[in-house]
């Protein structure tokens, strides 16, 4: 039973100064792939799915799996609801057995975001579930609508999170969701100062095209969970590509294994940066 919790993980990296990778699935050969790079590099993880992406991904399919192969892992896997934005799914998730749950409060006025991160917080804690909370808006779009980013105030951090106290707050720094367009120039000065408000597990949202060297300085400043979806989806559909370039026939069973492949190769080179033990 290596079904962990995130609160459990999100301490460990503290400890020791890493991020845990949370990882976005779709469906089994993504979750297959990311659970077989977390056990060759013998690091946690977190699996996630988005809401806006259950569209694809019927929750009372992919989310049984989910649960299933982090308990069959061999190492401690925990899995996530990632941009939940409804208490009723929020509430599925916690039924399904989900370890902890995002609520996307951050388009939301203040005062709302602090009512729904309450409500979600007194939902979860029946299950002893954890809570990840948004503060500023994170550009880009996960599944859903392009939202204009808004960087999070260091001056509403302490407030909101002694009002609604999440268990992770993911903040607005210049990350976005999907592609980029240019280089990322995350707002490292906004980060430490948010860091040194609050001894909080951040999180880091829009892992895709950040270099290793920005994801080695987040770290430094205390965030201590990195989702990363866009870049697991190309490198499916990549491996998936080049499969079938090299094949007349492709079949079925080598697209399944190609896109195992690409998501470990994937997962693995993040996990190697989120461990955070070579320094550049
Ligand atoms: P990317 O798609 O940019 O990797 O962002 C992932 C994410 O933040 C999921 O919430």
């Amino acid at each position: 039973m290596a079904l962990a919790l995130m609160t459990d993980l999100l301490r460990e990296a503290e400890r020791h100064n890493k991020a845990v990778g949370a990882f976005n699935v779709a469906d089994m050969e993504m979750i297959i792939g990311a659970i077989k790079a977390a056990e060759t590099a013998n690091t946690p993880i977190i699996l996630q799915i988005a809401q806006a992406r259950l569209v694809y991904s019927p929750f009372h399919l992919i989310a049984p799996m989910m649960v299933s192969a982090a308990r069959a892992a061999k190492i401690p896997v925990a899995v996530h609801l990632d941009h939940g934005q409804t208490l009723d799914v929020i509430q599925s998730a916690l039924d399904y057995g989900f370890t902890s749950v995002m609520i996307d409060g951050s388009s939301l006025p203040l005062e709302q975001n602090i009512a729904i991160t309450n409500e979600t917080l007194a939902a979860a804690k029946k299950y002893g579930a954890g809570v990840e909370a948004e503060l500023g808006t994170i550009g880009g779009s996960e599944g859903g609508a392009e939202k204009k980013a808004v960087t999070t105030d260091p001056e509403t951090v302490k407030e909101f999170l002694s009002r609604a106290p999440a268990d992770a707050l993911a903040v607005a720094i210049g990350n976005a969701h999907g592609h980029y367009r240019g280089t990322p120039q995350l707002d490292f000065e906004v980060l430490k100062t948010i860091r040194a408000l609050t001894p909080a597990p951040l999180v880091l949202h829009g892992g895709t095209g950040i270099s290793d060297e920005d994801f080695r300085r987040c770290i430094d400043c205390g965030i201590r969970k990195i989702n990363i979806a866009t870049a697991t989806f190309d490198a499916a559909a990549d491996s998936i590509r080049a499969y079938c370039a090299q094949h007349d026939t492709p079949v079925f069973f080598g697209i399944h294994e190609a896109a195992v492949q690409g998501v470990y190769e994937n997962v693995l080179r993040h996990i190697a940066v989120f461990n955070n033990e070579e320094k550049s």
